[in-house]
């Protein structure tokens, strides 16, 4: 008896139906009153007790298999002829198209570039390993100074002299490199840095860095054109405040503030209390730099600045968390679907 069960079993399993005469067929040779299941189940109860207990349990189970395909069998048999009847509803809604959005510091990096833009930027990109000339050493970082360690960097094991770069400096290293003055370029791109993650740190994060060289460039006309941004970007009233600062490749150096208020308890975490935000550096490129990329800095002079997508980002839209920039959490990400960029 058990082998039967097991042969039925092995037949029900490969049985195909695409017919209603298949349908039928098979409700006949398995599941009808007078079909090979009821059979076995009369020949169950005829054997002794022993047999019964070794195959009561398959036989139960092959019963419900046999039911389970009639299952199957039929309601294939149902859309069959449902999409039979028609073939092709005209009427019918598509498929949704749901059109993806900009990712929040694609958004913001557009938005910089675009103010920029509007008074002559043009956007240089360049690679994201870099050699140690372009990071570092033509940007008056001397080998073994101290400086290195302002940017934990990621270097590339087998190759010493390459590393992940730090700032997007590296991009201004090569237009200057390549291209004679005027040169009025912004070098936007993600760069890398040896952080433990946080809320507050990543070991990614993005930056535009600008760079202009002409003749007769002045501090003052660095300060015009990041006032000019400040203002595109954070609304009219928006003020700015240049602090004295150090870079290796800037002489003389400066952080900007911009104003962001006092008045909520939030206001007072963001700006430590002071009412204003850091959100970059700048200074007149050191003259050091432009020898290093054969500019003649008796001729030409120019100013530099950086700033990271992800602060500007966390000012406009109140991002308190830098991780989620990148996880891609979509109730996150759809937030922005309006903003455009
Ligand atoms: N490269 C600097 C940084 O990544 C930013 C900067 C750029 C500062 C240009 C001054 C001038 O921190």
């Amino acid at each position: 008896m058990q082998e039967k069960i097991e042969a039925l079993l092995k037949e029900i399993n490969e049985t195909v139906v695409e017919s209603a005469e298949a349908l039928e067929a098979y409700q006949r040779r398995f599941t009808n009153k007078k079909g090979l299941i009821n059979d076995l189940f009369a020949e169950f109860r005829t054997v002794p007790g022993d047999v019964k207990r070794v195959v009561g349990r398959p036989l139960n189970e092959l019963k419900k298999r046999a039911y389970d395909r009639l299952q199957e069998f039929q309601q294939q048999a149902k859309r069959a002829t449902q999409s039979a009847d028609r073939p092709h509803d005209l009427t019918l809604p598509g498929d949704p198209h749901v059109a993806g959005a900009r990712h929040p510091l694609s958004i913001v990096q557009n938005k910089i570039i675009s103010v920029f833009e509007r008074i002559g930027f043009t956007v240089a990109e360049g690679p994201e390993v870099e050699d140690d000339w372009h990071n570092f050493g033509a940007l008056n970082f001397p080998d073994n100074h101290p400086a290195r360690d302002m940017q934990d960097t990621f270097f590339v094991e087998r190759e010493p002299d390459h590393l992940l770069r730090t700032h997007t400096s590296s991009v201004q290293v090569r237009v200057m490199e390549n291209n004679d003055p005027p040169i009025r370029v912004l070098s936007p791109g993600r760069v890398y840095r040896n952080e433990a993650i946080s809320a507050r740190a990543h070991c990614f994060f993005h930056q535009v860095e600008g760079l202009v060289i002409d003749k007769d460039v002045s501090f003052a006309d660095m300060k015009q054109a990041l006032q000019y941004f400040a203002i595109q970007m954070f609304g009219k009233k928006a003020k700015i405040k240049l602090r004295p600062s150090y870079f290796p490749f800037t002489e003389i150096s400066a952080e900007m503030d911009v104003w962001w208020g006092l008045e909520t308890q939030d206001d007072y975490r963001m700006t430590k209390g002071s009412g204003w935000v850091e959100i970059m550096g700048c200074g007149m490129v050191d003259p050091n730099v432009l020898a290093n990329c054969g500019i003649d800095p008796d001729v030409y002079s120019g100013y530099a600045f950086g700033m990271g997508v992800e602060r500007i980002a966390q000012l406009l839209y109140r991002v308190p968390d830098l991780r989620l920039y990148s996880q891609n959490d979509l109730r996150f990400l759809k937030q922005f679907a309006k903003m455009g960029g």
